[in-house]
């Protein structure tokens, strides 16, 4: 059973923050300018940093320091890197073929990405001068030395669990606290012990009994949009949430702008899970290449090479104006996106407390 903290202790406690309200880190849609706005309306804000190349990480990082001086929380991917699999990746491009020759992209000039790297030693030796309050992990958590040394510099670290088993795993590995990651949630799955969909719940199933199966405080994330989606999770039990798709439209997002129309249309709002984006689970509106590839396909090569293939025909559609070859992540729950300042959004949901 989880702890007796409260979730304003626990905020106080764990998160140092006055409100136990975490914006959650959305790689491709904000940088350290919405983690500001809701840092300095007493949440946390949290900087998505799995995709940035180590300069872009420090400038990041200097930003968040310079535009703050309350707490803060840097988010990583603690995937394993793939080994390349051209064969895998030849039947892939030859299913995308025909898009390729609608948008004229030249299949050989289509270079392998940076991708995701998971976290590192090499990003450590960024990230430790800063000293981040918060550092929360997608996909398990990296080797025991470098979350060692993590913790080592006085970081809090919390991760991601889509099952109990994975919650009970964070916890024996050392986590301060689990994020319930439901079903709902828009963005990649972060699941990291079984590959297997159907094990995953929504976050109404999923929270309460992770709550029971760890003494570590829970935070619930997934579909949590509202105020009084916030006072059901801690109704459950949470100790805190993590909300991400309500923030999406907020001024200081860089959603573009077909992401940002899609969120806007009713008729925008249907959501599936797919691998095609990076080659792993993650949840987004659905778009052309999900309904027509998808939006689950084995021939998207593992994550996180999957995109590679794409980028150019996504650069193409996106120049036109649309998201067909976008990962356009959004969570199932739509009802709370407000076209606001963050720090309004932020008041808004802090009536929950
Ligand atoms: C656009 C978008 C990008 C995301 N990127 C990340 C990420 O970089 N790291 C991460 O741990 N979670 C990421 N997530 C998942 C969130 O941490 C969280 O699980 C999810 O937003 C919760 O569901 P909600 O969107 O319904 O609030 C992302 C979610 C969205 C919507």
């Amino acid at each position: 059973m989880t702890t007796s903290l409260s979730p304003l202790d626990f905020a106080a406690d764990v998160l140092s923050t006055h409100l136990p309200l975490i914006q959650a880190p959305m790689a491709g849609v904000q940088a350290a300018g919405l983690a500001i706005a809701v840092s300095e309306a007493g949440g946390l804000g949290s900087l998505p940093a799995a995709l940035l190349p180590l300069d872009a990480l420090q400038r990041e990082l200097e930003a968040l320091r310079a535009g703050t001086h309350r707490p803060f929380n840097v988010n990583f991917f603690a995937h394993v890197s793939p080994l390349p699999d051209p064969a895998r990746e030849a039947r892939w491009r030859e299913r995308l073929a025909p898009y390729f020759s609608e948008f004229g992209v030249d299949a050989s000039s289509i270079v392998a990405g940076v991708g995701r790297q998971p976290f590192s030693h090499a990003v450590a030796d960024v990230v430790e001068a800063f000293k981040p309050p918060v550092i929360s992990f997608h996909f398990g958590l990296p080797a025991p030395d470098l979350l060692a040394r993590v913790k080592g510099w006085g970081s809090r670290v919390i991760s991601s669990a889509t099952t109990v088993e994975e919650a009970v795993w964070l916890e024996a590995h050392g986590v301060d606290a689990v994020i319930a990651q439901g079903w709902e949630a828009g963005g990649h799955r972060g699941h990291f012990l079984s590959t297997d969909l159907t094990r995953q719940a929504g976050t109404l199933a999923l929270l309460p009994q992770i709550v029971n199966a760890v003494s570590v405080p829970v935070i619930a994330t997934g579909g949590i949009v509202t105020a009084a989606g916030i006072q059901a999770a801690l109704a459950l039990g949470a100790s805190a949430v993590q909300v991400g798709t309500a923030f999406m439209l907020c001024e200081e997002a860089l959603t573009s702008a077909p992401h940002r129309q899609v969120l806007r249309e009713p008729q925008g709002h249907h959501t599936a899970v797919t691998n095609l984006m990076t080659g792993r689970p993650a949840r987004g509106i659905v778009n052309r290449l999900m309904r027509e590839v998808g939006p689950i396909n084995e021939l998207a090569p593992a994550f996180p090479l999957a995109g590679n293939a794409l980028a150019p025909l996504r650069a193409k559609a996106e120049a036109q104006g649309s998201g067909d070859f976008s990962p356009l992540w959004a969570g199932q729950n739509f009802t709370g996106l407000k076209e606001v300042g963050a720090a309004a959004l932020v008041a808004e949901l802090a009536q929950a407390f």
